[in-house]
Order: C-alpha cells, then sequence, then structure tokens
C-alpha cells in the first residue's frame, strides 16, 4: 500500500496551460478518481504520474519518495487504458505474463502468478485464447490481469470502462472495486461518467480546465459542491437565479424567500440557487417549508427507474424534476399545470461565475 502526493504540477502544452498548480494527497489503499469534462487535463495528469510524459513543473511522490526522475518501468504502477491494449499476437497468458517476464520473475513462478490473477479476473479458461477472440470486457479484465500481476504499488486506470455497453460496466465496476480492495491497492481511476465515479471510489477529485475543484468523498461533492461548476457537473442541479426586491430581500422564482445568512450578505453581487431534479417534489407536498411554484408540463420522459419531468415556470424558464413513476405521475399530460414544492434545506446557494463558491 502506497501514499501518492502530487506537489505543485503543472503542464503546458505550446500555449495551452493544461495543468495548473494541482496538490493532492492520495491516502494509502484509497480508491481515488478524477472525474471531470472532456478536455480537463484527466489523463494529462495520469500519464505524468505514469512517466509517460514529463510535467513542466512540480513533484510526485509515492511512499514520500519523489519518482519524476525514474522513467515509465521504473515507477513500479501498473496502467490500465481505455482501449485495452492488449498485445494482439500474444494469446491471454503471455499478455499477463509480459510484465513478469520483463521483471525476470523465474519461470515457474510466472506460471503460478499467472494462473492466479487469471483465476481472480475470471478468466482462467481463456488462457490460452488469442486477444481477438474475447469480448471487450474479457480483453479489458486481460488488461487488468496484466496491471495487478506485477504487484505495483499504484494502479493507474484511464476509463478503462468507457468502451463497454452499460450493463458489462456496471459489472466490471464492480468487479474492480472488489479487486482493488481484495488488494488494498492505491488506485487512481479517470472517468467522466458521475455516476461511475460516485459508486467506486473512496475519494472523488472534480477537476476543470487543468484546475482542482473539490477533492471529497462520494456523498460530499453530491451533496456538498465546493462549487457552482461541481454543482453542475455532479448531481442534475437545476440553477435558479436569484434576486433582489426593493426591500432588499432575496427573490427566487418570483417570491420573497428567506435565505441562509451567508446569502443574504451576498445579494448585491449575482448568485444563484440550486436545487438537484430529484428533490423538485411534483404535486407533492414537502415534509419541510420551502419554496412552492406551478408551471407546465413541458415534457415527460419515462426512464423505467424514474420519470424525468421538464416544467416551465411562466417568466423563470425550465426546471427539471425526477419523480417515481407511479400511476398519478404517469397519467401527467404535457401541457397540464403542476405544483413543485422544494424544501428550503434541499437548496444550495453559490456565488457569480462559473466556479462561484458554495455559501453556507
Ligand atoms: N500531446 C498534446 N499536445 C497538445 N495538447 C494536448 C496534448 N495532450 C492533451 N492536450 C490538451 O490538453 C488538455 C487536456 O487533455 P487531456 O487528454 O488530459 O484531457 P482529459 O481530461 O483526459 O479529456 P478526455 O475526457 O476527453 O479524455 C486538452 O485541452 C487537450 O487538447
Ligand atoms: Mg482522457
Amino acid at each position: 500500500m502506497s501514499q501518492v502526493q502530487l506537489k505543485n504540477i503543472k503542464k503546458v502544452y505550446g500555449s495551452h496551460v493544461a495543468l495548473k498548480d494541482i496538490n493532492l494527497s492520495i491516502d494509502s489503499g484509497a480508491f481515488f478518481t478524477l472525474l471531470g469534462p472532456s478536455g480537463c487535463g484527466k489523463t494529462t495528469l495520469l500519464r505524468a504520474i505514469a512517466g509517460f510524459h514529463q510535467q513542466d513543473a512540480g513533484d510526485i511522490l509515492v511512499d514520500g519518495q519523489s519518482i519524476i526522475h525514474l522513467g515509465a518501468n521504473q515507477r513500479n504502477v501498473g496502467m490500465v487504458f481505455q482501449d485495452y491494449a492488449v498485445f494482439p499476437h500474444l494469446s491471454v497468458f503471455d499478455n499477463v505474463a509480459f510484465g513478469l517476464t520483463q521483471q525476470k520473475v523465474p519461470a515457474a513462478d510466472i506460471g503460478q502468478r499467472v494462473r492466479e490473477m487469471l483465476a481472480t479476473v475470471q478468466l482462467d479458461e481463456h488462457a490460452q485464447r488469442m486477444p481477438h477472440q474475447l469480448s471487450g470486457g474479457q480483453q479489458q479484465r486481460v488488461g487488468l490481469a496484466r496491471a495487478l500481476v506485477t504487484r505495483p504499488k499504484v494502479l493507474l486506470m484511464d476509463e478503462p470502462l468507457s468502451n463497454l455497453d452499460a450493463k458489462l460496466r456496471v459489472d466490471l465496476r464492480r468487479d474492480i472495486r472488489v479487486l482493488q480492495q481484495s488488494f488494498g491497492i492505491t488506485t487512481v481511476y479517470v472517468t467522466h461518467d458521475q455516476e461511475e465515479a460516485l459508486s467506486i471510489s473512496d475519494r472523488v477529485c472534480v477537476m476543470h480546465d487543468g484546475v482542482v475543484q473539490q477533492v471529497g468523498t462520494p456523498w460530499d461533492v453530491y451533496n456538498r459542491p465546493a462549487n457552482r461548476f461541481v454543482a453542475s457537473f455532479v448531481g442534475s442541479n437545476n440553477f435558479m437565479p436569484l434576486a433582489r426586491d426593493a426591500a432588499g430581500a432575496a427573490m427566487l422564482l418570483g417570491q420573497a424567500t428567506a435565505v441562509p445568512q451567508a446569502v443574504q450578505g451576498k445579494l448585491n453581487s449575482r448568485c444563484v440557487a440550486a436545487i438537484r431534479r430529484e428533490c423538485v417534489r411534483v404535486n407533492q407536498a414537502t415534509a419541510e417549508p420551502g419554496l412552492l411554484a406551478s408551471g407546465v408540463l413541458r415534457q415527460a420522459m419515462f426512464t423505467g427507474r424514474e420519470l424525468q419531468l421538464t416544467i416551465d415556470i411562466a417568466g423563470h424558464g425550465l426546471i427539471e424534476a425526477l419523480a417515481t413513476p407511479t400511476a398519478a405521475m404517469m397519467a401527467l399530460q404535457t401541457g397540464q399545470t403542476v405544483d413543485l414544492a422544494m424544501q428550503a434545506s434541499d437548496i444550495l446557494y453559490f456565488s457569480e461565475g462559473t466556479t462561484g463558491a458554495l455559501l453556507q
């Protein structure tokens, strides 16, 4: 088990700053996920840890020792890629054995370790197959086995599930988590899929534009987003502009609203309120008092597990709600007026700007 520290990492491509002063501390044995939109610098950061490229500034420490002067093959990290990257001309067995052969492990030990690893990823029956005889999910298991068999200090995974279909993604996600926990291996995982990040991680690091926006438990980044960017990327929030009436009171959806003290003091600058879709109750009262509104149902989409509703609040734009698809909800017709209720405690407030901070 190994602790990983990134200190003041900077990476520039031409005039584009891909990583701006990244500082992270990853606990030994943790499953740590970099989550962010395309182009935010996730792969760039992972490749710097792997040693596939040099950062322009900063240090990377594993168990307190700097590794930036070591080549990729000396860093003792395992890497799993999005496109599997298994050797097409080697059998499953030989793919997994490759790193051990490179390390000059005795042949008898290689055989045993590869067989054990293949059993762990449930590929023991396919040891002699070639990669083209495997499904995508099986190829990715080979990639995982190949990375783990050398017993690396750190496992790096760059969107390893994104080429797989939805069902397989969920199955393999569970397997990866079980393996990671049983090996106790410190893992840095990259994804742009928020559900994947929330479900698999001990800690989630949300990135935007080469900058860390928040590091926290899945619960924290979902329920207590540090800023507006995190709230927009994680958790499908509705944003509602906050206005002031003539007397200086806060107005939300055209109504005077009691806001927390921290927000009242900031009302002079423009800030927004946010509420997640599943916290907007449709034709249903809330347990606590809060904000009430009514609007016209514009769209209803049934996804099996839930009903996604889009409601137009006259003069205030669209609000999205997630409802349980009960018979009454399924009977709603577009064009119909519905009542919305939002609990005060479910509403968060952010200061102005794309990365405006949570006001609390
Ligand atoms: N070799 C390169 N030369 C120039 N620019 C690059 C290079 N590699 C990455 N970039 C740029 O750096 C930024 C970060 O890229 P990176 O690949 O790290 O993003 P990412 O978060 O992994 O995105 P994705 O989710 O699409 O994989 C992007 O703007 C990208 O265009
Ligand atoms: Mg990437």
